[in-house]
């Protein structure tokens, strides 16, 4: 007979599927690759391995599992607010061999304490309850694997280990459709898993609003760069009369039909000026999300590129939009503020300490997102210069 229950050994089963994930990203690298600096607004893969395993040795095994950490006070080395990331490089962290035995013994300890706990959905601690807890891990390490791939899009020939072709057919519509004006919910509803930031779900009044129906494409991104000036995205270069772009170890011509990604805020938003439109608000955003569904869109990696703009067009967001989620992250008009009757939870550390007018929001998930992680009311947040991130935008106008 087994002690393990069914949901223990499902929440171990996809501990056990993100850990390889992770791994994978990484196996085509040897450990210089693993401990170079590429770039100083990113971590070197060891800091995000290493800090991947403490965050699970803080919460799984010393703050549930009432244990000593493995290395002393190592852990200060992985906080990601103390040690910015262009410090990361320099940092006595564990590397090589050490770092890959941390991440095993962290995940052994994990397994221990798993099987000791009750996660019942009335379970008496907050961080239990529903196995909230868990689910935070498993979010968290999908996420760290989207910043590893914003590294290893900067690895020359990077060839992943396992890769899949790119899902969902492509089909033409309207430029833009419409979205009623209104009362409507955002935000996570009060069971199951999401971040503080997410909550409390909210009634918010809209405007009528057009929103493009599908995400900016390259084509017209070419435009406004040769009728304004405008700096073309990261990683493209001019080649003769056009563009090619070089990213994920491979250099191919731009192509005008697929999403432009790789371009900051401002870029966006100076885009959305140029062709009379503005950013939606985030508001909009996820009111123009209602509907879509994440099993059938370009999300969880494997993909390792964009679908055509227009693509899933056979599985749109009610008001008629495609590629919501996936693809591109959306940049919205928003700043990232706390909703009304917010409460920080489990740390203020997650959100809290970033809502003001620093970060603007990014709604509905890339290629390179877990499709775990993303929800109608997943609100992700980055500077407005920041170009390294897997963004796109749409574009809205006023109805009328
Ligand atoms: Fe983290």
């Amino acid at each position: 007979m087994t002690s393990v229950s069914r949901p223990k050994a499902a929440i171990a089963d996809r501990l056990a599927e993100a850990r390889e994930r992770t791994l994978a990203l990484i196996e085509p690298l040897d450990d210089e690759q693993l401990n170079r600096v590429y770039s100083p607004i990113l971590s070197p893969l060891a800091w995000d391995l290493g800090h991947i395993a403490n965050f699970e040795e803080l919460w799984l095994v010393q703050t549930i599992g009432d244990r000593d950490p493995l290395h002393g006070d190592l852990g200060r080395f992985y906080d990601a607010i103390e040690n910015p990331r262009k410090t990361r490089g320099e940092l006595p962290i564990l590397r090589d061999a050490e770092l890959r035995a941390y991440l095993s013994d962290v995940r052994e300890r994990t397994l221990e304490v798993l099987d000791e706990v009750e996660i019942e959905a009335d379970a008496e601690d907050p961080l239990l309850r529903e196995a909230f807890v868990y689910e935070l891990l498993l979010a968290h390490e999908h996420q760290h694997n989207e910043t590893m791939l914003q590294l290893l899009q900067m690895v020359d020939g990077y060839e992943p280990v396992r890769s899949e072709p790119v899902p969902g057919a492509a089909g033409t519509g309207p430029e833009m459709v419409a979205v009623d004006g209104g009362e409507h919910i955002v935000g996570a509803p009060g069971k199951g898993f999401a971040y503080d930031n997410e909550r409390p779900r909210h009634a918010v009044e809209l405007g009528p609003f057009e929103i493009d129906r599908a995400p900016v494409t390259n084509g017209a991104y070419i435009q406004f760069i040769e009728e304004t000036g405008a700096e073309p995205p990261m990683y493209w270069e001019r080649d003769g009369e056009g563009w090619v772009r070089t990213a994920m170890g491979r250099r191919e011509p731009v192509d005008p039909a697929h999403p432009v990604i790789h371009v900051s805020w401002h870029e966006a938003d100076a885009f959305a000026r140029w062709a009379g439109k503005r950013l939606p608000t985030e508001h909009e955003w996820e009111a123009a999300c209602a509907g879509a569904d994440r099993e059938r869109a370009n999300l969880d990696q494997l993909s390792f590129g964009t679908a055509p703009a227009g693509a899933h067009a056979d599985a749109p967001a009610s008001c008629g939009a495609v590629q919501m989620l996936g693809d591109v992250w959306e940049w919205t008009s928003s700043d990232f503020l706390a909703y009304p009757g917010f409460a920080p939870f489990p740390y203020p550390e997650y959100s809290q300490v970033f809502f003001g007018d620093t970060y603007k929001v990014l709604r509905g998930g890339a290629w390179a997102t877990r499709t775990n992680t993303i929800r109608p009311s997943f609100r992700n947040w980055d500077l407005p210069q920041r170009r390294q991130i897997f963004a796109g935008f749409r574009c809205a106008r006023d109805a009328g």
